[in-house]
């Protein structure tokens, strides 16, 4: 197959929509990172996002919505707390996993009773889902396994013969998927941890919002993933990364120990000039949203170079840096030194 990328204006949206419409795959940006999308109730166009990825079959996808009436068909309820982070956060990136509505395919769902709903904020996903009328399911556009791509670039190079088109509407904002929340139980639990943080969502439920063991840690032999995404060795580029956990000091003295062929850092802004060996930086020290930002795409830059070795700076562990912190320790296998 061949795999057109254009530019974004009124003919390729048009495009795009026509084929949502015939159950084809596109690819396309979004605030948090580039996504695949099929109809979320065509089951056999799903199954494209899937074959195209490479993904397990036991992964739910997220539903794309760019209005509270397309939620019809699609959710059972909104529950009251749905509502309320709803009035907060959409359009933005937070999902939210709600009782599973008839119209959505079994595969969109991967056969749970639950799906994850969320109102991206990218203009282009906006106005691709209001001329196709289409809602669709779009999981980060990376084959399985690799970072997610945050450009056209890294989409294609992931995605070319895969899929008749990718849009290509720059770079995302963000650079790390969306916060995904479940309001389904009795409290809701963070899944996965993004932009919009836990404490935003405290602020506006009033109440604690839980965080699942797999988010930090490594997932015990025989324990379940609330969310099935979690369970996977997920954002890991072909280099070996570590974690350094430490001052810069300690971190800087660690390398020059560690230096050697294919050896690289993956260090804050300003720091990769002081080390004896190549690096890539990820943004500010303390920035936990210039961290985000520039992840997935330094990830892919290492393997672009070569690195073998990868000692990385660690992220905080609260805000938005939980995010980046819960991206970099798949990335490494969960592979982190103290220093
Ligand atoms: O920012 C994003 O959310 C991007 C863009 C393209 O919108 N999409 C994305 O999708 O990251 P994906 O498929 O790469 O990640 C979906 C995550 C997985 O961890 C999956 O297990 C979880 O959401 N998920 C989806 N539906 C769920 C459900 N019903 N219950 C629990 N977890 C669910
Ligand atoms: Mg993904």
């Amino acid at each position: 197959m061949q795999t057109q990328v254009l530019p974004v204006n009124e003919q390729s949206i048009a495009l795009a929509a026509r084929l949502l419409q015939q159950g084809e795959l596109v690819a396309l940006p979004t605030e948090t990172v580039y996504g695949i999308a099929a109809d979320a109730r065509n089951g056999a166009a799903v199954r494209k996002i899937f074959a195209a990825k490479g993904r397990p079959q036991d992964n739910p996808l997220i539903v794309h919505i760019c209005g509270m009436q397309m939620l019809r068909g699609i959710v059972a309820e909104v529950p009251p707390r749905a509502r309320k982070l709803a009035a907060a956060f959409w359009p933005g990136p937070l999902t939210m996993v709600m009782p599973r509505g008839e119209e959505v395919s079994d595969v969109t769902c991967a056969g749970l009773d639950t799906v994850g709903v969320r109102m991206p904020s990218h203009p282009v996903v906006q106005a691709v889902i209001r001329a196709s009328g289409v809602a669709f399911a779009a999981p980060s556009a990376n084959l399985s396994g690799k970072p997610s791509p945050t450009n056209a670039q890294d989409t294609l190079a992931d995605m070319d013969g895969r899929l008749p088109l990718i849009l290509d509407g720059g770079e995302s904002a963000v650079g790390v998927e969306s916060t995904v929340v479940s309001v389904t139980g009795e409290h809701p639990v963070l899944l996965r941890p993004g932009y919009i943080t836990k404490e935003q969502m405290e602020a506006v439920l009033g109440e604690e919002v839980q965080v699942s063991p797999a988010i930090l840690e490594k997932l015990k032999e025989g324990e379940v993933a609330r969310s099935p995404g979690m369970k996977y060795k997920h954002y890991a580029p072909k280099a070996q990364v570590t974690i350094l956990q430490g001052d810069f000091a300690a971190y800087r003295q660690y390398v020059a120990q560690h230096a050697g062929p294919g050896v690289w850092a993956l260090c804050f802004d300003g720091e990769g000039a002081q080390l004896p060996v190549p690096y890539i930086e990820y943004g500010r020290d303390h920035d936990g949203a210039a961290q985000a930002h520039h992840l997935f795409a330094a990830l892919r830059e290492l393997d672009r170079n070569g690195a073998q070795i990868v000692y990385a700076r660690c992220p905080e562990q609260d805000g938005v840096s939980m995010a980046v912190y819960n991206r970099l320790i798949r990335a490494a296998a969960f592979r982190v030194v103290e220093l």
